[in-house]
């Protein structure tokens, strides 16, 4: 069975955020007798030049597009067993980052996606089902009931759209969103494409796809109700025979506190009372901070914008740079957030380090070397940090929500189970109430604390579970 992941980022190539993650480690966790899996990403400019000399030229050909003939050349590399295509058109993929201009970016994957399904029958490969991932790709499974379903190669061809953040939709108004998908009116109705008056490529990605899929059971849930549905809310909920909530897991070779290469000390489930340690004091040495192993230490690691609960960090920071303890931020986004970060580095200098930049390195230090892992986002279709946490027992610190709620199991002292701490309302000071409990366990119940890492590191989150129920999926839908 045969399988091609369209998406506009995935690892090691290009990531601004989990869905990179996502479409760059899943594919390898297919079981490899009956499934091949392939990926097709654009290919930016922005990828480094490491990987682009690795890329083979494979094809190209011209695609009539908004009036004119677009080139639209094809290269693949094979990473880690798995085909990636990377689809070349320098004047759309030369920007310095994958996307931020919203008008600029319609069009940019509006092309895309016609390239993407014309690419398939040049290269060769005939994909059971296209799996589609976010707004970027919603407008192919619209294609293939549309200006791709005659002739034999494509007339089978099923569509799974994949939402990882249904905030983000792909809207403007109809006639531009029109003129970009360059479908026929009738697509541009209530049911359709349509959403409030504009057009909405997300929106058409759900009608038109075969079966939808989220990222958590609970935001598949949440998603069919207002306060999280962006608006979609009745459309998920009519769609909801169609939608399932398939958790995301992570790379667990990446991942690894046993293995990893960024860290100053490795260890695993058994030791690391003894050496996960270590890594705080170099991590401390490295920011600046006051070395001293016991100090109760607290990481973030995010994008600094409203989704991710920074407006609640914001509320309580003098409180939580009160408390005997230790914070450190890695994160680029929002500038109010980044500079609120910086100014509390600025004036807690001995307990606060902000490290405003997009750094792998960094990020691994910090899953290593503190106690517990904030999360506290307002909504959170999955989230990966926490599992990365987790996997590196690093205690999570989250709110009730989406992905959060699923991954998470708020540690209960009576029972002794438990994989972290959280809070229920969006309200800063429950959040800072859990932070504070969960200092008192780590200062005052150590061997309990412990035993919460103990209990963090066996989870499993590796891919396995969920790549089957993918797999499944994809069984059902070809029949
Ligand atoms: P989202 O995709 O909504 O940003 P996720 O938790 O799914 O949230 O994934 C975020 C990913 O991005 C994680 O792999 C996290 O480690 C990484 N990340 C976020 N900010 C940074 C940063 N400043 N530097 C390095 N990695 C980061
Ligand atoms: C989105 C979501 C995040 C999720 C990621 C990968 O970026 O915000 O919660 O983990 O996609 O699915």
């Amino acid at each position: 069975k045969k399988i091609l992941f369209a998406a506009s980022e995935a690892v090691p190539f290009i990531k601004t955020g989990g869905l990179a993650d996502v479409v760059g480690s899943l594919p390898k966790c297919f079981d490899k007798k009956y499934f091949d899996v392939r990926v097709m990403i654009p290919k930016y400019l922005c990828i480094s030049q490491e990987w682009r000399d690795r890329m083979q030229y494979v094809d190209h050909f011209y695609m009539d597009y908004l009036g004119q003939s677009r080139y639209v050349g094809i290269l693949q590399y094979v990473h880690e067993g798995i085909t990636f295509y990377f689809i070349d058109n320098e004047s759309y993929f030369n920007g310095a980052k994958p996307y931020g201009d919203w008008f600029w970016d319609l069009e940019k994957f509006c092309f895309f996606c016609r390239a993407a399904l014309s690419a398939l029958p040049v290269i060769g490969f005939k994909p059971d089902v296209v799996h589609c991932h976010d707004w970027q790709t919603g407008l192919i499974p619209v294609l293939l009931k549309d200006s791709f379903r005659g002739g034999d190669f494509f007339c089978n061809m099923k569509s799974v759209i994949t939402i990882h953040n249904l905030k983000f939709q792909g809207v403007w108004d109809v006639k531009t969103i029109q003129r970009f998908t360059e479908l026929p009116d009738y697509y541009f109705t209530p049911d359709k494409l349509e959403a409030y008056k504009d057009g909405n490529l997300l929106k058409g990605g759900i009608v038109y796809a075969d079966a939808i899929t989220t990222v958590s059971n609970t935001y598949a849930e949440e998603i069919k109700m207002p306060f999280y549905g962006e608006g979609l809310d009745g459309l998920m909920r009519a769609r909801s025979n169609s939608l399932r909530g398939i958790v995301n897991g992570i790379d667990y070779d990446e991942f690894n506190p046993e293995t990893d290469r960024y860290i100053a000390q490795n260890y695993n489930a058994k030791n690391f009372r003894r050496e996960k340690g270590k890594n705080k004091k170099t991590l401390q040495q490295e920011l600046g901070l006051p070395i001293d192993e016991k100090k109760f230490m607290v990481g973030i690691v995010s994008r600094l914008t409203d989704q991710k609960g920074m407006d609640l960090i914001q509320g309580v920071m003098d409180e939580i740079c009160s408390e005997d303890m230790q914070l450190i931020i890695l994160g680029t986004g929002d500038e109010r957030y980044e500079n609120m970060f910086r100014h509390y580095d600025w004036k807690y200098h001995d307990r606060v380090s902000a490290q405003i930049y997009y750094s792998e390195a960094m990020s691994h230090k910090i899953y290593a070397a503190c106690d517990a892992f904030l999360m506290p986002s307002l909504f959170e279709p999955c989230g990966l940090s926490q599992l990365m946490a987790l996997r590196y027992g690093t205690v999570p610190i989250v709110r009730e929500t989406g992905g959060l709620k699923d991954t998470v199991w708020p540690y209960n002292e009576y029972e002794s189970t438990g994989t972290g701490f959280s809070f229920a309302n969006y309200n800063a000071h429950e959040m800072l109430g859990s932070i504070r409990y969960a200092k008192y366990v780590y200062y005052s119940r150590r061997r309990e604390w412990n035993k919460i890492i103990d209990r963090a590191m066996v989870a499993d989150f590796s891919w396995k579970t969920s790549a089957s129920r993918y797999q499944e999926l994809y069984d059902w839908l070809i029949g």
